[in-house]
């Protein structure tokens, strides 16, 4: 395992560094407190999915389902409903200003189709409760010539040190997330001081959209109402600036760590 991913992971419960451990063809990362966290395709694995409640056990399920057709099936409902994915995700990405040697993570990561189109000289990083979603962002990585390191965990609890990285960004995720002040909590805790961090995620606009489809209700209908996401950034941040974008399909949240 690369040393500086390493050096960069915490125990999520005891906060303490870990240690790399083989055992046989296993891997794990060990803490002081006795837990083992197996390494799995180069995944580090901090989540137990039988412990999961509410929302996160329904996603992790989802898209565990969903991660073989994931790229495919949103490529092909943007054609035809929404216009070219690539721009879509231009719209919001370009919030983020990633330079030469960053360290970059984006929570709730998917597939990676966020990543692969960033500066190809910045370190990546991943956190998804879907170990078959981040096992195509591994691939997708790989193929677009970009370094990428991953932890399947929930946003709520990150096993990850404090002010370890210069980009912080969530998009597609947040409105699913169990607890999202605590997701927010958490991304401010890893970000360095005067980090710009950007959570970006679908507005209801799009929610009435795939509530008149059964395929799309049948996936993504049930929901709470998506609440104004800037009531979850907490007071001490700078510029909090809440934009639309993709004609108001998506928004865009920005703000920054003091
Ligand atoms: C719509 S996909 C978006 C993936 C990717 N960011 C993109 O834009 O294509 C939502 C992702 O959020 C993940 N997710 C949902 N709840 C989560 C949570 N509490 N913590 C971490 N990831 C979560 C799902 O597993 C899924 O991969």
């Amino acid at each position: 395992m690369d040393a500086e991913f390493l050096s960069l992971l915490r125990d999520p419960i005891a906060h303490e560094p870990l240690d790399h451990i083989r055992d046989g063809k296993r891997e794990f990362l060990s803490s002081r407190s006795g837990r083992r966290y197996e390494i799995d395709a180069g995944i580090v694995r901090f989540l137990d999915a039988e412990e999961l409640t509410g929302n996160n056990k329904r996603y992790q399920r989802l898209y565990d389902r969903l991660a073989p057709v994931y790229d495919l099936s949103t490529r092909i409902y943007a054609r035809v409903k929404q216009g070219n994915v690539d721009d879509r995700i231009g719209q919001y990405l370009k919030e983020l200003d990633v330079k030469d040697g960053q360290r970059v993570i984006e929570i709730s990561v998917g597939t990676g189709r966020n990543l692969v189109g960033l500066n190809h000289k910045a370190a990546y990083f991943g956190v998804d409760i879907s170990f078959g979603m981040m096992k195509r962002c591994a691939r997708a990585m790989r193929r677009s010539g970009r370094r990428v390191s991953l932890v399947q965990a929930e946003a709520e609890l990150l096993p990850l040190k404090d002010g370890a990285f210069d980009v912080v960004f969530s998009a597609g995720g947040f409105n699913f997330f169990n607890d999202k002040s605590e997701a927010v909590r958490e991304m401010l805790r890893i970000a360095k001081s005067g980090t710009k961090l950007m959570i970006s995620d679908e507005t209801e606009k799009i929610r009435a959209k795939f509530d008149k489809s059964p395929v799309t209700k049948a996936f993504y209908g049930n929901q709470d109402k998506i609440a104004g996401p800037a009531a979850f950034i907490p007071d001490g941040c700078r510029d909090v600036e809440y934009k639309e974008v993709c004609d108001g399909e998506l928004y865009a949240l920005t703000f920054w760590k003091p």
